[in-house]
C-alpha cells in the first residue's frame, strides 16, 4: 500500500448518515511479510459499526501485525483499506486516530504517576476545539465520558493511576479513547491479566461502546470473553483468514477447531 499520508475524514452524505451496509472499516487483500514470515496474506476484514468483532487466532497468527497496520504502526505491503466506502492511507498513528481509531494496547500505556484525567488529557492538552482547558473543564469532561461508560467504581478522578486496579486502568484507557470521538476503538488482550469482576466490568464496557454506535474490534485468546461480547468472530491462522462469521455460526468448540487446524473437520467453513 502507498506510503501516502492522507488521514482526512471522508466527506459525509448530506443527510450525515453512513452508507447504508458499508462497513465502518474494511480490509481487503491486505497482506504483510516480515523477512521469512507471511505474517499476513490477503486479508479481507469487514469491521462493522455498532458491532463487536473478536480477532482470535493462536500465538503468531498475525493478529496484533493486523492491529498494528490500522493502528498506523506497520505499512502493509499490498492491499487496501476502506473507510466507509472510501480508501484511506494509513502510514503512522496519527492517520489512524485522524479517523477515528484509537488502539487501547495490553500495556495501556498510561502514566502511572499522574490521576486519571491527567492520562486521559496526556498529550492532546491543546487539541480540544484548539485551546487549552482550564483544569475544570477537563475534569468535568473526564467525569462525564467515565459516566456515559457506567464506570462508578472510581473513587475520584485525581486518583494517580497506580493505585488504580488492572479492571479500573483498563477502563481509563477505554475512556481516555471514546473521550476523543473513537468511531473503532480497538483492544488487544484487555481481559488477559484481570480478575473476574474486573474481567466483567471490561466485558460490560465492550457492549457499551457497541451499544453507542462505535465499531470494536477486540483480540481475545480467551473465548468464555467472545463469547460472551462479540457479535462476529474472525478466526486468524498462520497469517490467513480461516474464517469470519456472526457468532451464532460458531461453537467454542468449533472456534478451537478453527483456531488450530484453519479449518472445520465437517467442511462447513467453506461455506462462505
Ligand atoms: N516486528 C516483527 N519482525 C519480524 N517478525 C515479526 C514481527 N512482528 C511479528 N512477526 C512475526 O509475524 C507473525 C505474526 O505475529 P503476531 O505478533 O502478529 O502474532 P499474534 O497472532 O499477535 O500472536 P500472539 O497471540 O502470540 O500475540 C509471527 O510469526 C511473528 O514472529
Ligand atoms: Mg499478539
Amino acid at each position: 500500500m502507498s506510503e501516502e499520508l492522507t488521514g482526512s475524514r471522508p466527506a459525509a452524505d448530506p443527510a450525515g448518515r453512513e452508507p447504508e451496509g458499508v462497513p465502518l472499516l474494511s480490509l481487503r487483500g491486505i497482506s504483510k511479510r516480515f523477512g521469512p514470515v507471511q505474517a499476513l496474506n490477503d486479508i479481507n476484514l469487514d469491521v462493522p459499526a455498532g458491532q463487536v468483532t473478536a480477532l482470535v487466532g493462536d500465538n503468531g497468527a498475525g493478529k496484533s501485525t493486523l492491529i498494528k497496520a490500522i493502528a498506523g504502526i506497520h505499512t502493509f505491503d499490498s492491499g487496501e483499506l476502506l473507510w466507509n466506502g472510501n480508501q484511506v492511507h494509513i502510514a503512522t498513528p496519527h492517520d489512524s486516530s485522524a479517523l477515528g481509531i484509537e488502539t487501547v494496547y495490553q500495556d495501556l500505556a498510561l502514566c502511572d504517576n499522574l490521576d486519571i484525567v491527567q492520562n486521559m488529557f496526556l498529550g492532546r492538552e491543546d487539541l480540544h476545539y484548539g485551546r487549552l482547558l482550564d483544569e475544570a473543564a477537563m475534569e468535568t469532561k473526564a467525569n462525564q465520558t467515565l459516566r456515559d461508560l457506567s464506570v462508578t467504581t472510581v473513587r475520584s478522578i485525581r486518583q494517580p493511576v497506580f493505585s488504580l486496579s488492572g479492571g479500573q486502568r483498563q477502563a481509563v484507557a477505554v475512556a481516555r479513547a471514546v473521550m476523543w470521538d473513537a468511531k473503532l476503538v480497538i483492544m488487544d488482550e484487555p481481559t488477559a491479566a484481570l480478575g473476574v469482576s474486573q474481567t466483567a466490568m471490561v466485558l460490560k464496557l465492550i457492549e457499551r461502546l457497541s451499544s453507542q454506535g462505535i465499531a470494536v474490534l477486540v483480540v481475545s485468546h480467551n473465548l468464555n470473553d467472545v463469547f460472551q461480547v462479540a457479535d462476529r468472530v474472525a478466526v486468524m491462522y498462520l497469517g490467513t483468514l480461516a474464517r469470519t462469521a456472526p457468532i451464532s455460526e460458531l461453537t467454542i468448540n468449533s472456534t478451537v477447531e478453527l483456531i488450530t487446524t484453519g479449518s472445520l473437520s465437517d467442511g462447513s467453513d467453506r461455506r462462505q
